[in-house]
């Protein structure tokens, strides 16, 4: 039997309830908020981490390292919390490659849970001793931290790469003809493209640097010499950082497989251009210009970089006979559209109170006093959740009385 024909039959029976390419645009789009996380958290990590070792040298390295220390905290629970939403739509479109991945290398997706909790837990520790006149020792709980994190991406790594290369499972599940199931070893790793998409955390944390310092221009406390000493410091790490990345991003372009055309494919060279753009831009960015906009532009870059990934996947997996346009589709509207209710309405209703809560009370000092329209969409947001529970509870009742006495 084929290897094709192992992975198609491999796929779920039941079919996916919608046309295979909305779960890849989603995919491919939820993926980037997951990794503009990652990126974020080990970038301002990283940071924090230096300049906790910096600040007998300066006024700012201790504040700074305080910062980052707590975006590094929130960071991490959200790119657990966006970590799920492209981990379910892998798991609807790319199932045989994404399970069979899991399984080769089982023991680590376990301890992948557990050294981030551990990493997690370490991390937490640093951000309560991190305060002024901190033992210098406890810097040890950061590195163990980010040791851990980098890790985990990894672990990630290795998980998407086995995914590409079916043609070698069987000699990874049973090398030499003897069966190995003990799931210990990561099997493939290209380390071009981990390091690659790991080195994006510096310029990341660069431009975050720029927008936070034009996000505290309305706060005294910020006061104008420590927002420019942060600009400063962003603009030098995003020029930096961009730099950087495009090594690591040329040997991975020239270690893509002879003949799949990758090596020549205008997204990845348009990817190679967004890095140069953004090096240039950020390095000429104006005193004036809107600290937001590098923001903007890396997040364009995270979208060519999923969109590359894919397309990366799509060369490796079509020659072989998987194509997922051929997935058994069973249209289920009545799902779809609860699915993308919740999207607009839930994620939409309330996920838009809460960013707009945070965004504005952040930006004043002392007590926050919210305006009618901040009022208003606080209980549009209570409405719609209450409404979303009163339509998943009459649903599930309605199938399971129809199940059962129909
Ligand atoms: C510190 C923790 C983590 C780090 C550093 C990390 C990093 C990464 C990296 C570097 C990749 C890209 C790998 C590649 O394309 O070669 C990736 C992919 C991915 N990560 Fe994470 N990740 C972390 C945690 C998580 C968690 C907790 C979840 C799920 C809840 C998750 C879900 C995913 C998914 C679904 C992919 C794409 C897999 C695919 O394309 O098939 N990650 N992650």
């Amino acid at each position: 039997m084929d290897i094709g024909t192992v992975m198609n039959t491999m796929r779920d029976p039941a079919g996916v309830p919608a046309h295979p390419v909305l779960f890849q645009g989603l995919m491919v789009i939820t993926w980037v908020l997951h990794i503009a996380f990652v990126h974020l958290t080990l970038g301002a990590a990283g940071l924090a981490i230096y300049s906790f070792y910096q600040r007998g040298k300066g006024p700012f390295w201790g504040r700074l390292s305080m910062a980052m220390t707590k975006v590094a905290k929130v960071g991490v629970s959200l790119l657990i919390v966006l970590g799920v939403a492209p981990l379910l739509f892998t798991q609807v479109i790319y199932d045989p490659q994404w399970y069979v991945s899991n399984v080769l290398s089982g023991r680590w997706v376990i301890a992948f849970i557990f050294t981030l909790i551990v990493g997690y837990c370490s991390w937490f520790i640093f951000y309560y001793a991190n305060h002024e006149g901190a033992k210098r020792y406890m810097g040890i709980f950061a590195w163990v931290a980010l040791a851990l994190f980098c890790l985990d991406g990894l672990i990630m790594h290795a998980l998407s790469y086995q995914e590409l290369l079916p043609a070698q499972w069987m000699n990874w599940y049973a090398p030499n003809g003897v069966v190995d199931t003990s799931g210990s070893s990561l099997h493939a790793i290209q380390w071009p493209r981990y390091v690659f998409i790991m080195s994006l955390s510096l310029p990341a944390v660069g431009v975050f640097l720029i927008a936070y310092a034009h996000y505290f221009a309305t706060r005294a406390d910020r006061e104008p010499e420590y927002r420019q000493y942060v600009r400063s410091l962003g603009q030098r790490l995003a020029v930096w950082g961009f730099a950087f990345s495009l090594i690591p991003f040329l040997f991975w372009q020239f270690a893509h497989p002879d003949g799949s055309g990758l090596a020549a494919h205008p997204i990845g060279w348009g990817l190679a251009l967004s890095l140069i753009g953004m090096l240039v831009w950020t390095k000429r960015l104006k005193a004036h210009t809107n600290g937001y906009l590098p923001v903007v532009g890396g997040f364009g870059v995270l979208a060519l970089l999923a969109l590359w990934r894919e397309i990366v996947r799509i060369a490796h997996l079509k020659p072989l006979g998987y194509d997922i346009a051929t997935y058994t589709v069973h249209v289920d509207w009545p799902s779809t559209l609860l699915f993308f209710s919740t999207f607009v309405g839930v994620g939409g209703l309330v996920g838009g109170f809460y960013l707009t809560l945070l965004y504005r009370a952040g930006r004043v000092q002392g007590l926050y006093t919210a305006d009618r329209s901040v009022a208003r969409l606080g209980t549009g947001a209570v409405a719609v959740l209450g409404l979303w529970i009163a339509v998943f509870f009459v649903y599930g009742i309605v199938i399971w009385l129809r199940n059962s006495f129909v």
